[in-house]
């Protein structure tokens, strides 16, 4: 535990830092064009809504009983356009319930952060915080029947009841420990979920965190990293987790130059991914080097049975080397990763060159191989803000014949991550089995679609598509509950 001395000099650091931070952010460049956060398709809501009656176009499948839900920044007030940062705007939770072939709601919410319940009127949300940050705002996960909004870096999760009202800041009833991750990904074969975590203030160490299926942390083993690595998604195999340290990283630079996202390109940071043991000591992680380049999300991974590991990935070619208020990057490309622990060495292998991102699988296949993956296209001549610039198109990638069936929703018609819902009452299983489920933004109209397709039939009609009467701002991530 720090002393006293120690905190007080802590504490006028931190102030002195603000102080200039918040000079610098003043005099930040203007955005002449805008910031392409805060327009168009990132143009954020200014209000609640509850649509109880909601237009539906074809069937929706009589098997889903659940909510789809989806997230992302939506500042609660309008903030400077010159230094706002996307990953940085207040969380809104987006929801559709479905139940008996029906759409019984929509239902859209700030997460009540101290920021947004000020600004709305509201008394603090119940709930510890962590690190004074309380903003979750990148995923929407359910476990055991409750629902949280989660982050990495620093916030606790957030529970959330069934209609996405805040219940309270709810690190996993007390026991997480620090902060959390906004990608834990289930092992289908054990209910565990498993992520690296890392904090803001912590430069030297990452964590292991594991929950079990009732939403209890059974796991927190420190991995100990340098220079503060920005790590946003992890992979499970039955043995390993694994830790994409890769050269994004905490820059003090950019918190005194008054960036609200203080993670840059860094070209000193060595490129390398860890195998931890998902059992055992974070110092027993296997560290093998990789080609510089940044990994935001992962599709799956799996052991071969000469004991290499494989991992499906969207790399970046670089991330965060220019731009000071949102992703940025030269391309983004679906690749394959085979990691040989014996060498210690990645060997890289592109599977599509096209800029995308989102990639998601049937999780019921985690830790194994995996035929379908499925993905966002993103426009090919966006070298800055990259995910500011969604295509029109999402794709089915067939890794097993290197096949990629492309879906166009056409002009002005953006998707944003879909998820896939297997079909558990199917009589015929199989890893396609099931269905697509994401929101599909038509600028034109100024409405979104929840668009349900059957995933075997990817470029056919779609099974439903829920129509919202406005629309919803690109976001993150979502999943069916
Ligand atoms: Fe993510």
């Amino acid at each position: 535990m720090a002393s006293v001395i120690e905190k007080s000099i802590r504490t006028v650091v931190t102030k002195a830092v603000g102080a200039l931070a918040g000079m610098n952010r003043k005099r930040m460049p203007k955005l002449n064009a805008g910031n392409p956060y805060l327009i168009g398709l990132n143009q954020p809501m200014t209000e609640e809504k509850t649509i109880d009656s909601l237009i539906v176009v074809g069937e929706i499948p009589r098997q889903l009983d659940g909510r789809y839900m989806r997230i992302g920044p939506n500042p609660v007030s309008a903030p400077d356009p010159n230094s706002y940062h996307w990953f940085t705007g207040e969380g809104m939770a987006h929801g559709v319930r479905i139940k008996n072939g029906t759409a019984l709601w929509y239902r859209n919410r700030w997460i009540r952060s101290n920021i947004v319940s000020k600004s709305l009127g509201e008394e603090p949300a119940l709930g510890a915080r962590n690190l004074r940050a309380d903003n979750a705002n990148t995923n929407i996960i359910g476990i055991d029947g409750r629902t949280f909004a989660i982050v990495e870096a620093g916030a606790f999760p957030v529970e959330l009841e069934d209609g996405l009202d805040t219940l309270k800041h709810n690190p996993f009833d007390d026991t997480l420990g620090g902060s959390f991750s906004a990608h834990p990904h289930l092992d289908s074969a054990t209910g565990e979920r498993h992520a690296i975590c890392y904090d803001a203030m912590s430069q030297d160490q990452v964590w292991h965190v594991v929950l079990d299926s009732n939403a209890q942390v059974i796991r927190r083993e420190a991995i100990a990293v340098d220079g503060g690595p920005s790590i946003h998604d992890c992979a499970i195999t039955k043995t390993y987790v694994l830790v994409f340290d890769l050269p994004v990283t905490f820059s003090m630079k950019s918190v005194l130059a008054g960036h609200r996202f203080p993670y840059k390109w860094d070209s000193d940071h060595s490129a390398r991914v860890g195998l931890c043991p998902r059992k055992g000591s974070g110092k027993d992680t296997i560290w093998c080097d990789v080609d510089p380049c940044y990994v935001f999300h992962t599709a799956n991974a799996y052991e071969e049975a000469n004991g290499n590991v494989v991992v499906d990935v969207v790399a970046h070619e670089t991330m965060f080397a220019n731009s000071a208020i949102g992703p940025d990057s030269k391309r983004s490309r679906l690749e394959r990763w085979t990691i040989d622990a014996k060498t210690q060495s990645v060997q890289r292998k592109v599977l599509h060159d096209h800029n995308q991102e989102f990639p998601r699988v049937n999780e019921n296949y985690s830790c194994k191989l995996t035929r379908y993956i499925y993905s966002v296209a993103l426009a090919m001549d966006a070298n800055d803000e990259i995910l500011s610039r969604p295509g029109t198109e999402l794709f089915k990638h067939d890794v097993q014949c290197g096949e990629v069936q492309v879906r166009d929703f056409g002009a002005n018609r953006h998707p944003g991550e879909f998820v896939f819902v297997a079909d558990e009452s199917a009589e015929e299983q199989g890893e396609d089995v099931g269905w697509l489920m994401g929101f599909v933004v038509d600028l034109e109209s100024q409405s979104t679609e929840l668009v349900i397709l059957d995933a075997k039939d990817f470029c056919g009609e779609p099974q439903a598509q829920i129509h919202i009467p406005h629309c919803i701002p690109g976001g993150f991530h979502g999943n069916w509950v």
